[in-house]
Order: C-alpha cells, then structure tokens, then sequence
C-alpha cells in the first residue's frame, strides 16, 4: 500500500539499524519468482511468470483491468485471483510508487517536487475481512486460528502473520518517522515490508512498464489536466 508523505521526515533514530541495506527480496503476490510463491504454485506456467509480458504490455494490461486475465473460467482453484491480486499490487507499485514519485521529481512546481515523498508498506498478512471470501480452510483454520497464534507467538521482524495494530503503527512510521537514516533528504520511492527496506521486484522497477501502467490507468481513470496539482498528468 503506497502513500504518499509530505514535508520534512523526523529524525528516528531507532530505524538506522534496519534500514541500513536494502533486501534484494520483494513482497509476495506480485513477485512470481520469490522462492516462497513456490509452495503456492500460482506462477508455475511460463504464461504467469512475467505479468507484462515483452510485446504484449498494452494487451495484457487491459486483460488484467478488466478483470479477463487469469479468470476463474481458467483456474477454478484461489490461484487464480491470487494472481490478479499480485497484478493489482504490481501496479500500485508502478503507478504510486514508481510514476507518480517520477512525475512529482520533475514537476515544475518546486515545492511539490520536493516535498512530497511517495513511500510503499507491505503490512504482511493479517487477519481481516480480506478473508471473507477465501475457502474455509484459509479462512477458519488459517486466519482464524493459527494466525492468532502465530501473532502471539512472534512479535518482531518480518513474520508471516501480523496483527493489523502493529502495521498500523508500521504505516505510521513510514509516513513519520523513516527519513534521516536513508540517503537524500527525503525517502523516496521506498518500499518497506514492515520496517525492513526491500528492493521491488525486477518487472516493477522496468521504467518502461510503469509509465505505460501510469498512461493506461490515468486513461481509464478519465483523469483530465487540471484536475491534479501535477502540471503534466498525462
Ligand atoms: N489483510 C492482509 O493480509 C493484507 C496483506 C497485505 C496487504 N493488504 C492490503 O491492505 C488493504 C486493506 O485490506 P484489509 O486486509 O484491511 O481488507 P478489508 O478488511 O477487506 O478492508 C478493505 C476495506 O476497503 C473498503 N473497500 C473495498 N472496496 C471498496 C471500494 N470499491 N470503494 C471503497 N472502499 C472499498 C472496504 O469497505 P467496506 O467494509 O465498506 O466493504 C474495507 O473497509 C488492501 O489493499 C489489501 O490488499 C492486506
């Protein structure tokens, strides 16, 4: 979930140790080569292990808006819409966190462009009522009962289950506190897992995709100058 963070960060002194590397790792749904989405199997067939394919960018990102892409028509099982969920993630991160950081950097407008700071959390995975429509097992078993425990069990680091009180706290400290430990004067285009500094995964990071990502979304968006501070939109 990228944000935006405006104006000056504070000084947090206890984030210098974590944020000192960044991890060559990203988040989960929207990295199909993560060593950990092995156990899924949703990004097994050569088909899903790039979500914009070379070539194909423009038609498999309207497949993916509107929702035609890896259908359940195709795959009956949650694979499926855990792939369009990794989509929708990836493009966040190239739309918020990769373009519109891009756009703001060169805006004409001074005080916007260097001001405002977009910056990524991943909250991990939490018990919400994201879950509502997952099978039983996910939903009783998994999120009911065994992330509770877990989150119990493990309070710190980058663990798999979370309460939604401490990534909250997490997103607070991102959009406050992280600033004076990181290079530049503000953190900008930074994704935390957590508190812990990840690079996003390669095809994010493939300039030439965001801005397309960025072009087709303001279009279906119907986004119109003027109605954005940025003096180019488009
Ligand atoms: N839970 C996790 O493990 C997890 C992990 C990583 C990232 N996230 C991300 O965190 C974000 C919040 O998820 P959550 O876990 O808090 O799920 P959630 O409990 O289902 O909350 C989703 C919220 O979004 C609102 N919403 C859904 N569709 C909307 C729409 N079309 N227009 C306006 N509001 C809408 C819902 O409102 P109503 O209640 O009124 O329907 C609800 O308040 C999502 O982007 C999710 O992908 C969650």
């Amino acid at each position: 979930m990228p944000f935006a963070q405006q104006g000056t960060p504070t000084k947090h002194v206890g984030a210098k140790k974590k944020c000192k590397g960044v991890a060559d790792r990203s988040a989960l749904p929207f990295s199909p080569h993560d060593p950990r989405n092995k156990a899924t199997g949703a990004f097994t067939t050569p088909q899903y292990q790039t979500f914009l394919q070379d070539g194909q960018e423009q038609a498999i990102f309207s497949a993916i808006a509107r929702g035609t892409w890896s259908p359940a028509s195709e795959d009956t099982s949650w694979r499926s819409g855990y792939r369009r969920y990794g989509a929708s993630k990836l493009f966040l991160i190239m739309a918020i966190l990769h373009s519109l950081q891009h756009r703001l950097d060169r805006d004409p407008d001074r005080a916007l462009a260097s001001k405002i700071a977009v910056v990524g959390v991943d909250p991990g995975g939490m018990s919400t009522g994201m879950q509502r429509n997952a099978p039983w097992f996910m939903r009783y078993l998994i999120f009911g009962i065994i992330y509770p425990i877990m989150t119990m069990l493990w309070t710190s680091g980058r663990t798999a289950a979370r309460t939604t009180a401490r990534s909250a706290a997490d997103v607070l400290w991102a959009a406050f506190d992280v600033g004076e430990p990181l290079p530049g004067p503000l953190p900008k285009s930074l994704y935390f897992d957590g508190r812990e500094l990840l690079a996003t995964s390669e095809e994010s990071r493939d300039e030439q995709k965001w801005a397309l990502v960025w072009r087709e979304t303001v279009k279906l968006a119907n986004l119109r100058e003027g109605e954005t501070a940025l003096a180019d939109c488009r």
